[in-house]
């Protein structure tokens, strides 16, 4: 049959992909954007395997591809043709689209409160704001006990779906470690398992948070907190903290003024300035939630480390009202890609906790939950933690003494009873942000401490995380910060 115009295509074709296919996607892609209408000729497959240079048989396949995918229809004797049951459709300009750069054809919402992560700078030294240090966990260990679990070696081998609160053998390795060390008295059937903190506060969050509710924060506190409740409507009033961590007198205040749903802190080492909550105010604190029916959720985010006594029994050892929400994680005891964290509090509310999250992930990693249970059973988690408490407790030494060293009066910080970082402050003239970007230059990343504040000017600090950073690593990065505060005329 004569055509008026001859339909060519202009492919350019790429290597490891079928010739064939790239035709057919090509013609495809030809009719979604409008420029073959239904019932557009096209032409022969000799015709188009001569126009495209390639064998016969690969016109032949392309259109019998998209013959069987119904965008083409053959007729016998007239030839192929545009299928006429496609809808018309306007055709738009030839731009083919860079990958990612089509805007969204339908209504959403951006978390826009969310920060971005932090960029990773390849080979630099950064004062974290307060991570473990990842090559001292014990990966040898935990990868045979992971193939043991994965190869149902183990006591049991669990590759099917499991319980939405995660597997069993590690919340009840966790309630025994709960009530033996810190004081709690959880069953396994009370314990959540997530995969880490943030998960278990946007949880926790979704369950409590109703649009408008008033939710109080520690300020200075943790923005990754702040956002999650936000995302869910919340109001945040923040609170604040002094030498001995939460001003209770001022969240009263706040709640015979308001009706606040809940409280998030960081009781046993404030973040970030690390101090640790006085126990006559953790007394007044629970007795004002129990008051007012605040729930206080409590994120007790690096328990172990604490260098001159006991750790501090977490609020939720003594509540006898039901009112905290206990959560915590293996990222700061561990690492923080392994992504076991975990709730308990009231049973009921663990229980909607578990079913919230089946909606949400289902189920966590639940060979590596294995895994990391038969690491507590067989104390391996124990003799890491004494390992790595006693090699923080020198760095959290070195840093100090560094600081003192080469910053003399221009750092000012209380040496913290635990924790991972120190909360340092500087004198008032001294530009943050700026030092930030110089240390930046030369391959040190801190992160200044206005972005911990959620109301008011704030105190002129950073919080340098220490656990990270061998003491070598520490004394290079306060000498490149003591060099920037001289070449900035501090
Ligand atoms: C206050 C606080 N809570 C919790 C975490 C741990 O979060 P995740 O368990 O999600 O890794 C961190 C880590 O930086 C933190 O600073």
């Amino acid at each position: 049959m004569l055509r008026a115009w001859d339909t060519t295509f202009h492919p350019e074709f790429v290597a490891g992909r079928a010739v064939y296919l790239q035709i057919s996607e090509l013609i495809a892609a030809e009719i979604r954007r409008g420029r073959l209408q239904p019932g557009t000729a096209l032409p022969g497959t000799r015709e188009l395997a001569k126009q495209l240079g390639v064998n016969r048989k690969t016109a032949v396949l392309a259109y019998e591809e998209l013959l069987a995918q119904g965008w083409l229809e053959s007729q016998t004797t007239r030839g192929t043709f545009v299928s006429s049951r496609l809808p018309e459709s306007t055709p738009t300009a030839f731009a083919p689209a860079a990958p990612g750069s089509v805007a969204p054809g339908f209504r959403w919402q951006d978390p826009f409160e969310v920060e971005p992560a932090p960029v990773v700078v390849p080979g630099a030294l950064v004062f974290n704001d307060g991570t473990p240090d990842a090559r001292l966990a014990p990966v040898a260990t935990l990868a045979s006990a992971y193939r043991r679990v994965m190869q149902g070696r183990g006591r049991r081998n669990q590759l099917g779906y499991d319980s939405p609160l995660g597997s069993l053998p590690l919340r009840e390795a966790l309630s025994r470690m709960l009530n033996h060390d810190r004081g709690l008295s959880t069953t396994p059937g009370s314990i959540c398992l997530t995969r880490g903190t943030q998960m278990a506060l946007y949880l926790t969050a979704r369950l409590l948070v109703q649009p408008g509710d008033v939710v109080a924060v520690e300020n200075p506190g943790y923005p990754p907190a702040w956002q999650t409740f936000r995302l869910l409507g919340a109001e945040l009033a923040p609170v604040p903290v002094d030498e001995e961590g939460l001003r209770v007198d001022e969240l009263e205040a706040l709640c015979q003024r308001r009706a606040v749903r809940a409280l998030y802190l960081t009781p046993h080492h404030q973040f970030p300035t690390t101090v640790t909550l006085k126990a006559a105010r953790r007394v007044q604190l629970l007795a004002l939630a129990a008051r007012y029916g605040v729930a206080i959720i409590e994120d007790d985010y690096d328990h172990e480390f604490h260098y001159h006594y006991q750790p501090m029994l977490p609020l939720a050892s003594a509540d006898p009202h039901g009112v905290v929400i206990y959560i915590s994680s293996l990222s700061k005891l561990i690492a923080p890609a392994l992504r076991v964290g975990y709730v308990t509090g009231p049973a009921a509310f663990v229980t909607a906790l578990g079913r919230l999250r089946t909606l949400v992930d289902r189920q966590g990693d639940t060979v590596l939950e294995q895994a990391v249970a038969d690491l507590i059973d067989e104390g391996e988690i124990k003799r890491h933690t004494r390992r790595a408490h006693a090699e923080y407790h020198v760095r959290r030494d070195a840093l100090a003494e560094a600081l003192r060293h080469q910053l003399g009066d221009l750092a000012e910080f209380t040496l913290p009873a635990g924790g991972m970082a120190l909360w340092v402050t500087f004198p008032a003239d001294v530009d943050l942000e700026r030092v930030a970007e110089e240390l930046a230059r030369r391959k040190v990343i801190i992160t200044p401490g206005s972005r911990y504040y959620l109301a008011g000017p704030g105190t002129n600090a950073m919080r340098m995380g220490y656990a990270a950073l061998t003491p070598a690593e520490l004394a290079h990065g306060v000498e490149q910060l003591g060099a920037v505060l001289r070449q900035l005329g501090s």
